[in-house]
């Protein structure tokens, strides 16, 4: 990400903020403007609570406490790909398992870790809702079924040249 990207995120975020003080919101824009940071950012962070704090005038430790009730939140960079690797019962007896440890392998992290580059983040869900397609996971918004060790390697690969040809 470049800092000119940042830097317009950033002044997004404040012109969103100051939208919603403008409008006499306070409280009520809280959780919005989380969700809007996590999207901006790929998580929470100290900067971004501070300013929803500041323009919201609501203290700092409340916003932190509200982001860190909610799982959804992230208090930490995330890759631009989150993978979620499907540890749920029909996955797990159909090789789940295999496919986890080839991704941990693949991208040299573990589970809750992002890689070096900020390309990938490796999560663990525990039922992806699609268990006739086992063994499965989903990267950000798309579900890979059926998978097998071969299959996330391609998979990887075709992400990771993807992701180096849109630096
Ligand atoms: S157990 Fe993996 S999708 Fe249901």
């Amino acid at each position: 990400m470049s800092d000119t990207t940042t830097k317009d995120k950033k002044e997004e975020f404040v012109e969103y903020l100051k939208d919603k003080t403008n409008k006499g919101l306070g409280q009520s824009a809280l959780m919005p403007a989380l969700h809007k940071a996590q999207e901006a950012f790929g998580y929470i962070s100290k900067e971004a609570v501070e300013e929803i704090s500041c323009h919201l005038n609501i203290p700092s430790a409340y916003v932190w406490g509200v982001a860190t009730f909610y799982h959804y939140f992230s208090l930490k960079p995330r890759g631009k790909y989150i993978i979620s690797a499907c540890l749920g019962t029909a996955c797990y007896v159909r090789g789940g398992k295999r496919i986890l440890t080839k991704i941990k392998e693949e991208l040299e992290i573990e589970m809750g870790e992002t890689t070096e580059d900020k390309m990938f983040t490796l999560e663990a869900k525990f039922c992806l809702g699609c268990c006739g397609l086992s063994p499965v996971m989903m990267i950000n918004e798309k579900v890979y079924g059926e998978l097998t060790t071969a299959k996330v390697s391609q998979i990887l690969k075709e992400l990771k040249e993807d992701g180096k040809s849109a630096d």
